[in-house]
């Protein structure tokens, strides 16, 4: 399954998520088996930033990937406050040198900071004239924050916004998904699980068990359903990777989606967007 950026490039729809590896180096090698075999299944999105284990994270990714570079499409992300066009540079070349690549295919602003949004797209032009990116895009923008972007100049380039997004915080279904959707720009939805939260509710276990499908399936299944998002899972265990790539092979029906509104409903009025 695949979803298509603005710029007309197909991404998967179903990538992984990195935050948190790398941290354990007991985990170490099961981490990247667990990567590798994330890849091997089709999940060849990979998602890190520079802030995750302070670069343990882009560093764990870069071995898992090496000899595999151009079967992945790698995000990462720029600290807000390395935003301005000068650090942008620093931060990309030791995200580069970490991830043991030439290029990121789509380096994220983390989150909104105080560096003008004009001198952000700045630095991610030059970076993407110098082959150190090959698009950008953002995280934690609020529809506010988007129509900011929107109207800076250059800003219509942003390729994604990744924000936190699952059954249990369905926030920006009121007017953040609705505006994004009419820009075409895809919603990058992080934390699927609640950071595992989620797998714990009771609502959404029974439902699992009902359809015969695990808990975590039914999480991005229903992720999966919503047009124009891309989920990005972690999981450090290669079993795990396994059983949520096999979401992909169960679609949700109609009748379910409408279940699962009903067990997890859409938001009544606005709310500020939720980060974590
Ligand atoms: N832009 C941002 O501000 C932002 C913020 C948060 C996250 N993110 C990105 O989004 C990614 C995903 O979000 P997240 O890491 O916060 O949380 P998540 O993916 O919602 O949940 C991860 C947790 O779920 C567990 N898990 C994974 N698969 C499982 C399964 N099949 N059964 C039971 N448990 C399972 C993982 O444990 P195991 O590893 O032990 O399997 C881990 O504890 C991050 O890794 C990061 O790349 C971005």
């Amino acid at each position: 399954m695949k979803r298509v950026l603005p710029c007309g490039e197909t991404v998967p729809a179903l990538g992984q998520g990195t935050w948190n590896l790398g941290d354990d180096p007991a985990l170490r090698q099961q981490e990247i088996a667990a990567l590798r075999r994330g890849l091997d299944l089709g999940l060849t999105l990979v998602d890190t930033a520079e802030m995750y284990g302070d670069g343990r994270s882009e560093l764990l990714v870069g071995e898992a990937i090496a000899g595999r570079r151009d079967q992945v499409f790698l995000v990462s992300k720029v600290y807000p406050h390395n935003a301005s066009a000068k650090a942008m540079r620093k931060s990309c070349e030791a995200s580069l040198g970490r991830l043991r690549v030439e290029t990121i295919d789509l380096y994220l602003l983390h989150w909104p900071g105080s560096v003008p949004l004009a001198e952000t797209v700045e630095g991610f032009e030059a970076l993407r004239r110098a082959g150190k990116i090959r698009h950008w895009g953002v995280s934690n923008f609020d529809t506010d924050a988007m129509q900011d972007l929107w109207g800076t100049p250059g800003g219509g380039a942003v390729q994604v916004n990744q924000v936190l997004y699952n059954l249990a915080e369905r926030g920006i279904d009121w007017d953040l998904r609705p505006w994004l959707h009419a820009q075409a720009i895809p919603v990058m939805a992080y934390s699927p699980f609640d950071q595992g939260r989620l797998l714990r509710a009771p609502a959404l276990v029974r439902f699992a068990q009902r359809q015969g499908m695990t808990v975590s399936q039914v999480a991005l299944a229903w992720l999966l359903a919503q047009e124009g998002v891309i989920a990005i899972p972690k999981s450090g265990s290669r079993e795990r990777v396994e059983e949520n790539a096999g979401a992909l092979a169960r679609p949700l029906s109609a009748a379910q989606l409408e279940e699962l509104d009903r067990l997890f409903p859409p938001p009544q009025e606005a709310t500020p967007l939720a980060m974590l």
